[in-house]
């Protein structure tokens, strides 16, 4: 250092300056941008939404947003964004995404599940590269694209990222939808998360199915593990869970011979045991216990009907004349607020439908036979509001990796979606038709 003179200490700074500018603008891309968001851990159990909330502010501001943070529960951030329509009087369209993802294990990954890895062949790896920071990014992308040709539109157009969708969103899109904000926004229509299509058709979602959590309980005399007697609180338990699993089966035989997809008939799969009397090296086998209990996993698709459901359950399953108790769980609206199913029509009835699936054909796509999601996304509380809802991932030709290990997605399929988002985001916001 002491033998270089002023002038080119000053030209060598200034040739490092130059160059790193240059690697920073070589690195802002939607791709380097997408794979910053992926960086940001915001994992269960214990996501931070202060991060990945300041990097979508700062994208929001880069294309001339306007922006809000909402809270409807302490550090559970809604960040909203809006880009206002030259016609606000009109229903509005949002576009939804949840700003948290399942953990992850690292060791069971190639590459480090936070460090959005891209390797050669185009795949960037990372804990909700999928499940839904694609989209959330996707969002930003399209708009920015639109707005850089100059595209002015018709209707207001809002973006919302939510936390929590994760574990049940009830601290989250729950509280969300119920705010004067949510109901300030006079949405017509709402996008929300789909899932990858392994195939070239994009997949579409106007559904999800509802999870019920089922505890039954039984007791029963308590008896010398030697003796035969009737209505121990075992056989009582074990009589119901033989009767639930034969109801699997039916439904299960319906998907097994082609007559509907999993996701429309009614799961019931059974989760945990809990019966015994514990000892110091495991349960008292001489004793036969007093009470049992069994926990159910069961997922409504919306033609379900809940009353006749609960009617099998207390008649059938848990009933009180075998000394059986029941416990519903309800995670979530199975009616919306008219008292209807929750599902967004599929056809000419809702015209919201039909400017989404031309929009998705003129982007030179095309929309597989839509389905009801087996899971569950916060599109049912939107839905439960009565407002058209359809889940979508514009993800073709990719493996379905959702809370799995290696979670990937392309770089041309992430760029692609890029444009598919610029389709349906103009036009939708430029439908001048009436919504309702
Ligand atoms: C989240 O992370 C930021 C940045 O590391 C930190 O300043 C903040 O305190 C964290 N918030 C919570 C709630 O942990
Ligand atoms: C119900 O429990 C009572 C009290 O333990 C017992 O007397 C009766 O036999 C039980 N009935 C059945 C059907 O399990
Ligand atoms: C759309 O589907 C709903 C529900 O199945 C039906 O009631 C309605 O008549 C359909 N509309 C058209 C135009 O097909
Ligand atoms: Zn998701």
């Amino acid at each position: 250092m002491a033998a270089l003179t002023l002038p080119v200490l000053f030209i060598c700074l200034a040739t490092l300056f130059s160059l790193s500018l240059q690697s920073q603008e070589q690195e802002d891309t939607p791709i380097t941008r997408f794979q910053q968001y992926l960086k940001i851990n915001t994992a269960h159990p214990n996501p931070n939404y202060t991060t990945p909330i300041s990097f979508l502010l700062s994208q929001a501001n880069s294309i001339g947003l306007q922006s809000q943070i909402l809270e409807f529960a302490p550090s559970k951030p809604v960040l909203l964004l809006t880009w206002p329509g030259s016609n606000p009087s009109l229903p509005s369209i949002l576009f939804n995404s949840h700003l948290d993802s399942v953990p992850a294990e690292p060791s069971k990954w190639v590459n480090p599940p936070f460090s959005a890895t891209r390797t050669s062949d185009g795949k960037i790896f990372a804990r909700g590269a999928q499940d839904d920071k694609c989209i959330g990014m996707q969002y930003l992308e399209a708009i920015r694209n639109l707005k850089a040709k100059n595209v002015n539109l018709l209707r207001t157009v809002h973006i919302s990222y939510v936390p929590d969708e994760e574990i049940g969103g009830f601290e989250g899109c729950a509280l969300f939808v119920k705010s004067k904000e949510f109901k300030d926004l006079n949405l017509g229509f709402v996008l929300d998360e789909g899932q990858a299509s392994t195939g070239d058709e994009f997949r579409v979602f106007y559904a999800d199915r509802t999870p019920w959590g089922l505890i039954i309980k039984s007791t029963g005399a308590p008896g010398h593990g030697s003796k035969m007697y009737d209505n121990g609180a075992m056989e009582n338990l074990m009589k119901s869970v033989e009767v639930i699993g034969r109801f699997r089966e039916s439904q299960f035989d319906i998907v097994k011979a082609g007559e509907a997809a999993n996701s429309e008939v009614i799961s019931a799969n059974p989760v945990y045991l809990k019966a015994g009397i514990p000892s110091s090296d495991g349960f008292v086998m001489n004793m036969q216990p007093s009470e049992a209990e069994a926990g159910f996993d069961l997922r409504l698709p919306p033609t379900a009907d809940p009353d006749l459901i609960r009617k099998r359950i207390a008649e059938e399953w848990a009933p009180a004349r075998r000394n059986m108790t029941f416990q519903i769980i309800e995670k979530g609206p199975i009616r919306d607020l008219m008292g209807h199913p929750l599902m967004t029509l599929t056809n000419a009835s809702n015209p919201w439908w039909t400017v989404f699936n031309q929009a998705i054909e003129a982007a030179g796509g095309k929309l597989a036979k839509p389905e009801i999601l087996a899971s569950t996304t916060d599109a049912r509380y939107i839905r439960q509001l009565g407002i058209p809802a359809l889940g979508f991932s514009p993800m073709t030709n990719t493996p379905i990796l959702l809370h799995d290990h290696n979670e990937f997605l392309k770089d041309t399929v992430y760029l692609r979606g890029i444009e598919v988002y610029e389709y349906v985001i103009s036009s939708l916001a430029s439908f001048d038709g009436e919504s309702h």
